[in-house]
């Protein structure tokens, strides 16, 4: 069979994130988050379920390590939970919270797993935002000092720090629309929220290096292929405001030290932003958020088609448009596109040369559960992995400089507003018994790992 090869030395990892698998909301120390709050909250998450046990994966990490290591991976992606570290966000430092990712990182080494940290998974400690939150440039302070007592503590060990996971969810979906932790419906204070969060970002890249002397730092950023529906005119400067408000809103100003003057000019135009000088953005802000990185992480999942802007004064949002039939959709309503990853990453190598590209996130939620036989047969998780990862290996031939992929998600999980609803892992938890069985994709990506190769033709269902 011919195959794809992937560069010596690739990672195959797969990635969790503390809030979504860890559970333990209430032992060792642990603080409340924001998403402990928002989970609470009647009607925010869909079937009504929170994240107090999740995965167990607090307790269950040592199995859960060991099913890495079977699986022949070599790199696990996770985050650390601030309130686990610093249960009121500043100040004090819950020495037991940091002893659990010590533990987990020398287990990890151990099975020959190469820890990749993401400090910030959107679980703000709860005191925090109860000062104001990513609102408050003084956030920015106490997510540096945080970011300090964790890269003290694993900097030895740890070879890969992410400062935020995908700073767009956490802005826009937090604080413009409101169906994430903490809830917020207010464009103009997501704006301030986004840039506090790049702030934050660029002033903990120094600390990090200090700490991590030779560790890689970068960033997490969710991004998608944006596409008009059609060539007119409208249907074009939607893909260009959707592209510029989600793509490149982060981009530029890491890999720039600017803000999109298009993009931002659309949230003058929708009245999000006065106009003139961004008020949250005061003098070094764009230079500390543009200190050369290491890697940039990248999180794919789906394209967006966009059709045209809605008239003048009644600016909304333009909507992605489903040009899918429902087989091509994912439990979550995403377009499987792989070659939407091909193009992304040659146009991010294109556009932004990041030294180096991870690919930090990319799964699909498919519900199959184990059958009589006790197996998973998740045959549309391995034509959904089978056909990004030859994209993926496509892009790299093409020189784009990509070091491994992550696979979201080593276990079905805490799928934020959807609760437990969505699963997305290469291994199935079972709810109530808390038991991982490996699915048919699991298998399939074990044999990829090992092979550091994808087979170039499709496998059969
Ligand atoms: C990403 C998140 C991750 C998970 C996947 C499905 O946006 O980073 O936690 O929810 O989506």
């Amino acid at each position: 069979m011919s195959t794809l090869p992937f560069p010596s030395g690739f990672l195959w990892g797969a990635a969790t994130s503390a809030f979504q698998v860890e559970g333990a909301a209430r032992e060792g120390g642990r603080g409340e988050s924001i998403w402990d709050r928002f989970a609470a909250t009647p009607g925010a998450i869909e079937d009504g379920r929170d994240a107090a046990v999740a995965c167990d994966h607090f307790h269950r990490w040592p199995e859960d390590v060991a099913l890495m290591k079977a699986l022949g991976l070599n790199a696990y992606r996770f985050s650390i939970a601030w309130p686990r570290v610093q249960p009121l966000g500043r100040g004090a430092v819950n020495l037991a919270g940091l002893d659990f990712y010590d533990r987990l990182v020398d287990g990890l080494l151990e099975a020959g797993l190469a820890p990749n940290v993401t400090l910030d998974h959107w679980d703000l400690p709860q005191a925090l935002q109860d000062r104001g939150g990513w609102g408050s440039r003084d956030t920015v302070a106490a997510f540096v000092d945080y970011a300090h007592a964790v890269s003290m503590r694993l900097g030895d060990r740890v070879r890969q720090w992410a400062t935020h996971n995908e700073p767009w969810c956490l802005a826009t979906l937090g604080h413009e629309q409101g169906c994430h932790a903490p809830g917020l419906k207010d464009p103009a204070l997501a704006l301030r929220v986004a840039h506090h969060l790049l702030l934050s970002h660029g002033q903990a890249v120094p600390v990090l290096r200090r700490n991590a002397p030779g560790a890689e730092v970068g960033i997490v950023l969710i991004h998608s292929q944006v596409e008009p529906e059609t060539d007119g005119a409208a249907d074009r400067d939607a893909a260009r405001w959707w592209d510029g408000a989600f793509n490149r809103w982060y981009l530029d100003p890491l890999f720039r030290g600017e803000y999109p003057a298009d993009a931002v000019a659309d949230r003058v135009r929708l009245g999000h932003l006065p106009a003139g000088d961004l008020p949250f953005v005061r003098p070094g802000d764009l230079a500390a958020i543009s200190a050369p990185l290491d890697f940039l992480g990248v999180n794919y999942y789906s394209r967006n088609v966009l059709s045209g802007l809605p008239g003048p004064g009644g600016e909304k949002p333009p909507r992605s448009v489903r040009m899918a039939p429902p087989e091509a959709l994912t439990e979550m309503g995403w377009e499987v596109w792989p070659q939407g990853l091909e193009e992304l990453l040659l146009r991010l190598h294109r556009d932004y040369r990041p030294a180096r590209i991870y690919i930090t996130e990319n799964g699909a939620a498919f519900a199959e559960a184990p059958g009589a036989d006790g197996v998973v047969h998740d045959g549309r998780r391995i034509g959904f992995l089978a056909g990004h990862l030859r994209a993926l290996a496509r892009a790299i031939a093409a020189g784009v400089p990509v070091a491994g992929y992550y696979h979201w998600s080593l276990l079905d999980n805490f799928e934020w507003a959807y609760g437990y609803t969505k699963r997305f892992g290469l291994v199935h938890v079972d709810p109530v018994t808390q038991r991982r069985t490996p699915k048919d994709s699991a298998q399939f990506y074990r044999a990829v790992a090992t092979a550091n190769a994808v087979p170039d033709v499709a496998p059969s269902p």
